[in-house]
């Protein structure tokens, strides 16, 4: 069954280096597959989030490929992890354990894959943390899940939990509805990011992203 996934997820996506972090390489579903212009009935997955690099995973995995120090030797959950890149710059960054996570089984799947052409090693988990205590990890990276006003609030209440329990949490996010100005209060802005024209045009009027650090 997972191989047959790997096989669909090869056949449908291509390597891709057009984003904020080129120095990794991601099999993603772009302008030059078939599946981007294709009709609904003729995708083969439901809902491929995995399938794009999103603005708010792109600021996570560039702020920690650039600061690798919050990173090193930590045990980091990547939660919605998607394709995969923020927890392949936390293994490129030396952190002691990575664990991508994604409630998708063929987010996780492409994780994997785009773990082994970056030749790094991650574990990956399809498990709902949301609520968990997370005892053994370090730090948390949430790239672009602000999307959903509903899940945002369950999603808030637990990150902030998790960052009275001594975690580091960060949040990359281009500036969905979901991160509001009353959440923003609680949030220090770690860095913002020009993004590529191509992500440009995949993104529908975003133009930049930020990586934010949840506050104690
Ligand atoms: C917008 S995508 C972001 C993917 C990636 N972090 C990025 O920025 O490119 C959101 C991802 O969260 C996943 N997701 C949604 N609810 C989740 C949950 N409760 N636990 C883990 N992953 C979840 C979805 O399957 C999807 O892959």
């Amino acid at each position: 069954m997972l191989k047959d996934v790997a096989s669909l997820i090869m056949r449908h996506t291509v390597p891709s280096r057009r984003h904020l972090t080129p120095e990794l390489v991601l099999r993603l579903i772009t302008a030059d597959t078939p599946l981007w212009r294709a009709a609904e009935d003729q995708v083969p997955f439901k809902d491929p989030f995995w399938a794009f690099y999103w603005p708010g995973g792109q600021a996570t995995a560039r702020y920690i490929l650039d600061n690798g120090d919050i990173i090193k030797n930590k045990t980091v959950l990547d939660v919605g992890c998607g394709c995969g890149a923020g927890s392949i710059a936390a293994a490129k960054m030396q952190a002691k354990r990575v664990v991508g996570n994604d409630i998708d089984p063929y987010a996780v799947v492409a994780t994997k894959i785009n773990s082994e052409i970056n030749n790094v090693s991650i574990e990956t988990s399809t498990d709902n943390f949301i609520g968990a205590k997370c005892a053994e990890f370090d730090t948390i990276l949430i790239g672009d899940m602000f999307y959903d006003e509903e899940f945002a609030n369950m999603l808030f209440k637990w990150l902030k939990i998790l960052v009275s329990n001594g975690k580091t949490v960060l949040i990359g996010d281009p500036g969905r509805h979901g991160l509001t100005d009353k959440r923003r209060e609680h949030i220090s802005l770690l860095a913002r990011y020009d993004l590529p024209e191509y992500c440009c045009m995949e993104n529908h009027g975003f133009r930049e992203t930020t990586l934010w650090k949840l506050n104690k």
